[in-house]
């Protein structure tokens, strides 16, 4: 049952009371403990962050204001933030457990603390020994980092007037805590009013904050979802277990652009940059294999290469399976069902696995072309050529619809030794020089001819 709210607590039992004295539930068991005073917490602090300026004003009056940022020189890291991390500013960072956000900010931090320090990390969820030994690991030896174990945001506001730390790392919002709040560290009012207490820090004191946000699938502990509305920046650290490649996306950004991606790689010395992403994943990438296929996906400004493999065999018994990683399974069934209506291959009764390989993702539609043309080689057995890259977002009816950025795409595919490309015909209508030679195609049947026959 939830008690009332109230201003006196007993601090070994929890008991509440709106009247000072002792706890009579201890009493009980011959304890005498005195009620300590809470402060209640304030009351979403984060929607008063001072953002005021007077009066209304034409908008060509208001003055820009030029930003600072500070760079912490992990070039991936920096370009998804924008150009670096803005002072002032709250970055929150999620993912699931494991998949390298602490290690990640260690790092971070302390490439800030050489430039400027002090940076305060605060781990509320391992002992400060625990994250020494990553350090050391990391090799991380800066001086200007603080390193402090703690999870009573009261407390850490308290520490942000002594330290006066230039960047603050807290690891992670669902671990920290206020005490005047009568739900458990993780809890979905927990989550927010801790999340407003540090926005409100950061924006009083242009303190560039970095918050670590679990993604977890039970419902026990909120989400960082829960505090997508409220923070500058959003990015999301995703990636397979068992493969070393991370991606860091931007799915919100108060100060930059959306959608920009980082690649790291997981090492035995933490996460090092993926200079060269597409040659990354496509570096085993088998040559004249029946089932593969190479698609370049635009992630922001970002081209990356792909190569998609399906595997299309008869189905033993029963209702054939697909399995699908690294794509929309839906979409998938959709492309696989065009295939069989209207370019003919009956892959309806085949068995139908599509995997993007390298722990890779694939979520635009220009890779649709892909798909199908990935499940119809398989299907055919006979190889797509090594040096050809697939686009083109495909519809119900079979057509082979237009994609965005299609130069940017074949640029990358150029520098990496590709020669053709199978492209959307109504992409060619304006008759731009391309960096290779492209082919249009109007429909699946259309590509299969020129690919596959
Ligand atoms: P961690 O940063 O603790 O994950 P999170 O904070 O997101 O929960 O990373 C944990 C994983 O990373 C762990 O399985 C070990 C691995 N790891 C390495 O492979 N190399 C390293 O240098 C470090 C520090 C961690
Ligand atoms: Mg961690």
């Amino acid at each position: 049952m939830k008690r009332a709210a109230s201003a006196y607590r007993c601090q070994q039992c929890g008991f509440a009371s709106p009247k000072p004295g002792t706890c009579p539930d201890c009493a009980r068991t011959g304890d005498f403990i005195a009620l300590v005073e809470e402060r209640p917490a304030p009351q979403r602090e984060g929607r008063r962050v001072a953002l005021t300026s007077g009066r209304p004003r034409p908008l060509r009056e208001v003055e820009i204001e030029h930003v600072a940022r500070l760079r912490t020189h992990i070039g991936e890291l920096d370009r998804v933030l924008g150009g670096g991390v803005v002072p002032g500013s709250l970055v929150l960072i999620g993912g699931e457990p494991g998949i390298g956000k602490s290690t990640m900010l260690a790092q971070a931090a302390s490439r800030l603390a050489e430039l400027a320090p002090p940076v305060l990390y605060v781990s509320a969820e391992e002992s400060a020994a625990q994250v020494r030994m990553r350090a050391e690991r990391l090799g991380i030896k800066t001086d200007g980092l603080l390193l402090w174990a703690e999870n009573d945001v009261n407390a850490i506001e308290a520490q942000l007037d002594e330290v006066k730390p230039r960047a603050l790392v807290i690891d992670s919002i669902q671990t920290v805590f206020l005490p005047g709040l009568e739900s458990a560290p993780g809890s979905v009012a927990q989550v927010r009013e801790c999340g407003a207490r540090l926005m409100s820090l950061a924006k009083g004191r242009g303190l560039a904050t970095f918050l670590v946000g679990h993604v977890t699938k039970d419902g026990a502990i909120a989400g960082p979802r829960t505090l997508e509305h409220l923070v500058d920046t959003v990015l999301y650290f995703e990636g397979e277990q068992h493969h070393a490649y991370r991606v860091l996306r931007a799915v919100k950004n108060r100060f930059g652009s959306t959608n920009e991606l980082g690649v790291f790689q997981m090492g035995e010395r933490g996460l090092e940059e993926v200079q060269n992403p597409s040659g990354f994943f496509l570096a085993e990438r088998p040559r004249d294999a029946p089932g593969s296929v190479v698609v370049a996906s635009l992630d922001g400004t970002r081209p990356l290469l792909l190569e998609l493999q399906a595997l299309v065999a008869p189905a033993s018994f029963g209702t054939p399976r697909r399995t699908v990683l690294g794509a929309d399974y839906n979409r998938v069934c959709l492309l696989l069902a065009v295939l069989e209506k209207r370019a003919g291959v009956p892959v309806a009764s085949q068995d139908v696995f599509v995997n993007v390989a390298g722990g890779g993702r694939i979520t635009e539609p220009a890779a649709d072309l892909g798909i199908v043309l990935a499940a119809a080689s398989s299907y055919m057995n006979c190889p797509v050529r090594g040096d050809v890259l697939v686009l083109g977002e495909v519809g119900l009816t079979g057509e082979v619809r237009a994609v965005t950025g299609l130069a940017t795409r074949l640029r990358e595919a150029a520098q990496l030794g590709f020669r053709q490309a199978v492209v959307p015909a109504s992409n060619l209508g304006d008759g731009a020089a391309l960096p290779l030679e492209a082919h249009g195609v109007a429909t699946v049947d259309e590509a299969i001819a020129v690919l596959l026959r």
